[in-house]
């Protein structure tokens, strides 16, 4: 248990040991790589402490950016033998884009345009961050343009993502449902991550060999992205990664503006605009009231909720009436219980059969879900389901500090003396200092 001022010291010691000369880890052990959407949020608890530290988070990343634009989900900056699947697994050097410095070949939800426009609200508007910005804007909107352009065949504002380590989300139980669709050889494992930590909270040998099937697949097709397109049997329009797209367009067009960046300000508007419809036709689920997603390989709508359902809310995509019916699954609802039992927010839905609240995604709250979760409620200017699940997020990391996931069950919690997966993680770390700042 942490008073206020403990839990600031403990934010910031973490961080520092995680910082490698450069960027962050997320985790020592289990992530010992710099982490794409990881990056990001890790950006922002720099910047409250270290802007400089924040600005070379940034560009370490941007160093694994490939010459179409793509941002892969990990950037090897260092040898580890403590992950797997590594670099030799990856094979990135196979795509004539890759860069020199080895990277994975899939990529991660792209948080980078707003996190830059928090960094330059947190440093009181700089005149230098602003500089810092335009040097780098070319690179992230060639990220946006990428996606636009390469990862939406029907032309409606949709990108797709083709690995479920591309949602974030890595094993939520919706993965299932494209799993069955599956026949896999049975590769040989090299795992790492459950030496490390208790493998019933990690997901099953048997889904990572579908993970490292996937991976197979687009080594032999040179990671080409046409022919992802064309033959890829795991082909999501996810409603977080789209989330994500959409409010670092939002954010970009914010900071296009000052920088006098027409012509990419008015590209930005074009495919938001699409985009925000899209995501309103055809990923709200009026039934479930929330986003779900859509299998674009099978042409079915999967109709659970998640977390990821509430998403939409920080780019802004839902009109008030929906955003007032989605939060009736957070206050007493589905996600926080009769008499709030449980912590917000479960990372899927807790009444599903296939709820796991220990296992990953399957369950567990997730403190940067919660923070992309706060914000969306904000701009809603629904204050009271914002201070609940600030309230939660910062109660749970009161009490045991910067693990990677938790128990959303209050009563569970009672008997638990700590989170799950890893500890001292990054993003909980810079999100909790966010959170304490706002
Ligand atoms: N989160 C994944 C892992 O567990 C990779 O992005 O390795």
């Amino acid at each position: 248990m942490y008073s206020t001022d403990q839990l600031r010291n403990h934010f910031t010691a973490v961080l520092n040991d995680n910082w490698q000369d450069g960027f962050t880890i997320p985790c020592q052990g289990l992530y010992p790589f710099q982490w794409f959407w990881d990056s990001g949020f890790i950006a922002l608890g720099w910047a409250h402490l270290d802007m400089d530290r924040a600005k070379q988070e940034i560009l370490a990343l941007l160093k694994g950016q490939w010459s179409n634009g793509f941002i892969p989900h990990i950037v090897f900056h260092n040898p580890s033998d403590s992950y797997y699947p590594g670099p030799e697994v990856y094979r990135a050097d196979l795509s004539e884009h890759a860069p020199e410095i080895p990277t994975s070949g899939i990529t991660q939800p792209p948080v980078t345009g707003f996190v830059l426009q928090d960094m330059f609200r947190i440093s009181g508007n700089s005149q230098e961050l602003l500089f810092f910005i335009d040097s780098i804007y070319d690179q992230v909107f060639a990220n946006h343009q990428y996606f636009y352009e390469n990862r939406d065949p029907n032309m409606e504002g949709l990108v797709y993502i083709c690995h479920n380590w591309e949602a974030g989300t890595d094993n939520t139980p919706v993965w299932d449902l494209i799993w069955d669709t599956f026949s896999v050889p049975e590769y040989q494992l090299n795992r790492k991550d459950t030496k490390l930590i208790d493998a019933s909270h990690r997901p099953s040998d048997a889904e990572y060999r579908y993970y490292i099937h996937l991976v197979e697949l687009f080594k032999s097709w040179n990671y080409q992205d046409d022919l992802i397109a064309e033959q890829c049997p795991f082909l999501i329009q996810d409603p977080l990664f789209n989330s994500m797209l959409i409010a670092s367009n939002r954010s970009l067009i914010w900071l296009g503006e000052l920088l006098g960046r027409d012509q990419q300000v008015e590209q930005l508007r074009a495919w938001t605009e699409l985009a925000v419809q899209g995501m309103n036709d055809k990923l709200y689920d009026p039934d479930l009231k929330g986003y779900v997603y859509y299998d674009l390989r099978g042409e079915r709508k999967l109709p659970y909720l998640s977390s990821s359902s509430f998403a939409p809310l920080m780019a802004q995509i839902p009109s008030a009436s929906q955003a007032d019916e989605m939060i009736g699954h957070l206050c007493g609802g589905r996600f926080g219980g009769k008499d709030q039992e449980n912590f917000l927010c479960a990372s899927f839905d807790p009444l599903s059969e296939w709820f796991e609240s220990s296992r990953y995604w399957r369950g567990p709250v997730w403190i940067n879900l919660n923070w992309i979760i706060y914000k969306g409620l904000r701009n809603y200017q629904l204050n009271t389901e914002a201070e609940q699940i600030k309230k939660d997020t910062l109660d749970l990391l009161t009490k045991y500090g910067c693990f990677e996931y938790f128990e959303p069950s209050r009563e569970m919690n009672e008997g638990l003396k700590a989170g799950y997966g890893g500890n001292n993680f990054s993003w909980s770390a810079a999100l909790g200092l966010d959170l304490l700042n706002q």
